[in-house]
C-alpha cells in the first residue's frame, strides 16, 4: 500500500489529463443533471462546480431567448460542451490551433459564451485569462450572442466618399439599432468595417459571407428582407 503511494506520488501528472477528467467528470454530472430535470425527483443538492455551471447556462439561454424550463437549458449546456469537445478533438487539443478553435466555437453557437470559453481553458489548460486577452483583442470573436445575420457596411475611403455612411443610416433604421449591436429577434447584428478589398465596387455591403457592390439607397431593404429569416 505505502509503495504504491509512493508510486503515485512520483509518476508525472499529466495536466491536460487531469484537466480533461475533470471536465469529463462535469459533463457526466450535467448528464445526470438533465435525467434527474426529466424525472419528478426531489432536487438534490449540487455540487458547487455544477450550480456554477447551471447558474451559467441559464444566464446564457436566457440571454438568447426565453427558457420555460431549466432542463432546456441545462441540455443545451450539455450539448454544447459535447460539440466542443468534437472541436478539440478536431484539433488534436493542440494549444497552438487556440485561435481556429475559437473560431470554429464561435462558428456554431454565434458568441463565446462564459462556460465555453471555461471548458476550452480546462481542456487545453490554457490559463482563462490568456484566451481573454485574445477573444477581446481581435474583432473577429463576440463575447455577447451575436445575431443569425451579420451585416457588415464599408466605411473605408472609397466607399465613405461614394455614400457609404448613408447606407449605414438606411440600414440602423431599417433595422432600428446602432452599429455594433444585434436587433432584438437575435436575426441582424450590424458591424461597420473599413475596407473589404473590393473599392471598384463602393459603396459595398456583406451580409454573411455574400458581398454586394455598388449598393443603392433603394436596394438595401431588399437585401436585408432577402436574408431574413433564412440563417438559423
Ligand atoms: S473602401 Fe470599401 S471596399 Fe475598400
Amino acid at each position: 500500500m505505502g509503495k504504491a503511494k509512493a508510486r503515485n506520488q512520483n509518476s508525472p501528472i499529466n495536466p491536460r489529463k487531469s484537466s480533461q477528467s475533470t471536465s469529463d467528470t462535469l459533463l457526466r454530472e450535467l448528464e445526470l443533471l438533465l435525467e434527474h430535470y426529466s424525472s419528478d425527483a426531489a432536487r438534490l443538492p449540487l455540487s458547487p462546480a455544477l450550480q456554477t455551471l447551471e447558474a451559467q447556462s441559464l444566464r446564457d439561454a436566457r440571454e438568447l431567448g426565453p427558457v420555460t424550463e431549466e432542463k432546456e437549458a441545462i441540455g443545451k449546456l450539455a450539448d454544447e460542451l459535447r460539440m466542443i469537445n468534437d472541436i478539440l478533438e478536431k484539433h488534436e487539443y493542440n494549444k497552438s490551433s487556440l485561435i481556429q478553435i475559437l473560431l470554429d466555437v464561435q462558428a456554431q453557437l454565434r458568441w463565446l459564451p462564459k462556460p465555453a470559453l471555461r471548458w476550452i481553458s480546462e481542456r487545453l489548460d490554457i490559463p482563462l485569462g490568456q484566451i481573454y486577452n485574445i477573444v477581446t483583442f481581435y474583432k473577429a470573436f463576440s463575447l455577447v450572442p451575436l445575431g443569425r445575420n451579420i451585416v457588415q457596411v464599408c466605411l473605408g475611403t472609397s466607399c465613405h466618399v461614394r455614400g457609404g455612411s448613408r447606407r449605414l443610416d438606411s440600414i440602423e433604421q431599417i433595422l432600428d439599432i446602432k452599429a455594433g449591436e444585434t436587433t432584438a429577434d437575435q436575426e441582424f447584428t450590424l458591424q461597420t468595417v473599413n475596407c473589404l478589398g473590393c473599392c471598384a465596387l463602393a459603396p459595398v455591403m456583406v451580409v454573411n459571407d455574400k458581398v454586394y457592390g455598388n449598393v443603392r439607397m433603394d436596394g438595401i431593404k431588399n437585401i436585408l428582407d432577402s436574408v431574413r429569416g433564412k440563417s438559423k
